[in-house]
């Protein structure tokens, strides 16, 4: 009866772990999505969203593509090369800046490291932000506008309807200073959800 009972224990929580594991995401395939020519003989080539995303870190739903892209490459999920030439330098510097002009919003905290393990310092240094903390006129008209981190944001990386995600300091909670903030190797848990923080 006990060996019965441990069966049948062991056997409830491996479909619950079964259950928790399944990766509920779907992707158009290439053939239907609209962007490529199902004729092109070449498109057998080339691989299926479904095939190479189920498994990588989720977003929360509907949002962007449905891919947590900064926990995929942190976690290993996705392992996109660095650089074509040898000689090419990768710098990624481990800077935060908390930006405080945000009205009753949440401080923006902008993580210099989940950029920079993606992006050269020269995509965003000199023309798009000055290298100093409020030394440059940002707002979220001009963000909206397609300027500052609207050049990215909401064009190839999480769109600007996701506000927590970069509002994602709390007045309340938050010790420190304002402007750049070393954080040594600190990874930050994802953003979940759009709940209201002031
Ligand atoms: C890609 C990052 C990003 C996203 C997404 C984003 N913001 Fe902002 N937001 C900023 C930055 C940066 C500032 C300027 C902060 C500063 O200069 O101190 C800002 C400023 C603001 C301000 C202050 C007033 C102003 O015009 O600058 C408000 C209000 C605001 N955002 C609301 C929102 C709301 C609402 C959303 C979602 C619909 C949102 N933001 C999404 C980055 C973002
Ligand atoms: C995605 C855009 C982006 C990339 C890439 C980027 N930065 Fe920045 N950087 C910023 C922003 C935004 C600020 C803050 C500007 C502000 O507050 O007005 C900043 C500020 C700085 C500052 C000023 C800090 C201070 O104490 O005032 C330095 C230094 C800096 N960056 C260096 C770098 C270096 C080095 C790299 C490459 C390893 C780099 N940045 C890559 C966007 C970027
Ligand atoms: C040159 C392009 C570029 C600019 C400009 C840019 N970003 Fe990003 N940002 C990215 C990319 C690429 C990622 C990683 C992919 C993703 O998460 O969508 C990212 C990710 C982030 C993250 C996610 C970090 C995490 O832990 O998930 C935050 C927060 C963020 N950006 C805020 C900002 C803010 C605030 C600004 C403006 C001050 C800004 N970004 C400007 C390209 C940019």
């Amino acid at each position: 009866m006990f060996l019965l009972n441990r069966l049948i224990l062991i056997l409830l929580l491996l479909v619950h772990v079964n259950s928790w594991g399944v990766d509920k995401r779907t992707w158009l395939k290439l053939k239907d999505d609209g962007n490529h020519d199902p004729a092109n003989p070449a498109l057998s080539v080339l691989q299926n969203p479904g095939d190479v995303f189920k498994g990588t870190p989720a977003d929360y739903p509907g949002t962007g593509n449905q891919i947590d892209w900064v926990r995929a490459l942190a976690s290993g999920a996705i392992k996109p090369r660095s650089q074509l030439y040898d000689t090419t330098k990768i710098e990624v510097l481990d800077l935060d800046i908390i930006m405080e002009e945000t009205g009753e919003m949440a401080m923006v905290r902008f993580p210099h490291k989940a950029h920079t393990e993606w992006l050269d310092c020269s995509n965003c240094h000199d023309k798009l932000f000055k290298k100093k903390a409020g030394g440059n006129p940002v707002n979220m008209f001009a963000i909206l506008a397609g300027e500052y981190c609207g050049r990215c944001h909401g064009a190839v990386s999480f769109p600007l309807t996701d506000c927590r995600r970069c509002h994602s300091e709390s007045r309340k909670t938050f010790k420190g200073n304002y402007g750049a903030q070393p954080v040594p190797g600190k990874i930050y848990p994802p953003v979940k959800q759009q709940k209201v923080v002031k």
